[in-house]
């Protein structure tokens, strides 16, 4: 397992976050979700400095469906950042925690005459509207709101294709080559009430080649130019989306601070030439500010060999804490936190305790001898873990500690039981 810059080895076992993750384990149990404040806030500060330009201010706007939670919005809000909501539940937490209602973006593409009507009286800043038919209701709500256009620049990016948001077929905002751009924009001409601050877009998820956002911001610049020159609009504002990719193994090799100085210049260089009035540059990181700051526990429980074929570790949790490598087949790298040193000489594939055969967390993986009561660690876990993890097969959901500053302190409680039949009636 990679060591990232939050982790070390003393004595055989592994710390994260200053914190020896064996004693967490037992203090808290298993299974464990660590999330180290620390290593958010230094990722935003590393984030908002490879963004420095001489006259395009960066705005990092939290993309809150990788990690949703009180504390995790009271971080953001601590780092001055914004966020995006997706649901008038993600909406609801953030105000909860009481993050200031301007700084929100609403995401979505069938977002609820509800959850609108929520946002508006909670006064939430922009809207990213998605499609034709939510421009005209907002439009007909006669009320002042500001708003991103989400445009659908129509890119395949090079990922996993459930992650993909901007192919011309996706579900995702408005494709330019449509009848539904012009008409979004003589909607917006004819409603003053509509502000539109700039276009956005958003073409996939964990993505680790600039191409494709040098791309995607090269569509938008233009439709920003042309907007200009047709209608005599000028925008003040470029969104660019997130899905900067992450390390998971090492197959994932370039990183967003890699190259958001080159999306940031090349978005500055087209202003100048072009005269336009852009000032600010969004982007709306959410894997890549919280995945590598999160990890999770697990305690092993039986061990299984299948004649010549396979060795089974069975741990406590599995895909309800951890969809992700059943879903999109990802890879994840683990270890045993208390044998650090120890050769890993043996393969084994660790397996989850739910009655599903996809419930295997990682295949044939190398580790030291595994014995029941030895704890696992699986790395990069902070994003689209907890946020999709599910009761199924009547799991509670794990606890969650963060770590900030060397202290621990529980952010979410353990599920009961009790908690698994509340709602039933
Ligand atoms: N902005 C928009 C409009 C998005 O739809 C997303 C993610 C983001 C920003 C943040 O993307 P990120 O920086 O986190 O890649 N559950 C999947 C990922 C789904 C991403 C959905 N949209 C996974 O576990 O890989």
């Amino acid at each position: 397992m990679k060591l990232f810059s939050n982790m070390f080895i003393k004595n055989n076992i592994l710390y994260f976050g200053g914190k020896n993750t064996l004693e967490l384990a037992k203090k808290y149990a298993t299974p464990l979700y660590l999330i180290d404040g620390n290593y958010i806030k230094q990722q935003y500060g590393i984030f908002k400095k490879s963004m420095e330009h001489p006259f395009i201010e960066p705005e990092i706007i939290y993309a809150s469906k990788a990690l949703s939670t009180k504390a995790i919005y009271e971080i953001m809000n601590q780092l001055e950042a914004s966020i995006d909501v997706v649901s008038g539940g993600e909406l609801y937490t953030a105000l909860e925690s009481g993050f200031p209602p301007e700084k929100i973006y609403f995401h979505g593409n069938n977002k609820s005459p509800k959850e609108i009507m929520f946002a508006l009286d909670k006064k939430v800043g922009t809207f990213v509207v998605d499609n034709l038919m939510e421009l005209e209701f907002l439009a007909g709500l006669n009320r002042q709101i500001n708003i991103l256009l989400r445009i659908n620049p129509g890119i395949k990016a090079q990922t996993h294709h459930y992650v993909q948001t901007a192919l011309e077929s996706s579900k995702f905002g408005i494709s330019l080559s449509s009848q539904d751009f012009p008409s979004a924009i003589q909607c917006i001409i004819n409603n003053k009430n509509l502000i539109l601050r700039g276009f956005h877009c958003h073409i996939g998820s964990q993505i680790h080649s600039v191409l494709p956002f040098i791309k995607a911001a090269k569509i938008l610049l233009d439709a920003t130019r042309d907007l200009k020159i047709e209608h005599g609009i000028e925008l003040e504002t470029l969104n660019i989306g997130g899905g900067f990719g992450i390390y998971y193994n090492p197959t994932d090799e370039t990183l967003a601070v890699d190259f958001l100085s080159e999306i940031i210049n090349f978005v500055g260089n087209y202003v100048k030439e072009n005269k336009l009035k852009i000032k600010k540059l969004m982007i709306e990181p959410g894997r890549s500010l919280v995945g590598p700051a999160g990890m999770t526990l697990y305690e092993v429980g039986f061990i299984k060999e299948t004649p010549g074929l396979k060795k089974y570790v069975f741990i406590d949790g599995g895909m309800t804490d951890n969809i992700r490598p059943t879903l999109y087949q990802s890879i994840h790298e683990a270890c045993v936190i208390s044998k650090m040193k120890t050769q890993a000489r043996y393969s084994y594939t660790i397996a989850g305790k739910c009655c599903e055969s996809g419930d295997e967390l990682i295949q044939d993986i190398l580790l030291p001898k595994v014995q029941t009561g030895d704890f696992i660690g699986v790395s990069n876990t902070g994003a689209y873990n907890y946020s999709m993890a599910s009761n199924y097969n009547r799991i509670p959901r794990p606890a969650m500690v963060l770590i900030e500053n060397k202290e621990d302190r529980i952010i979410i409680r353990r599920e009961t039981y009790e908690d698994l039949i509340s709602k039933d009636i």
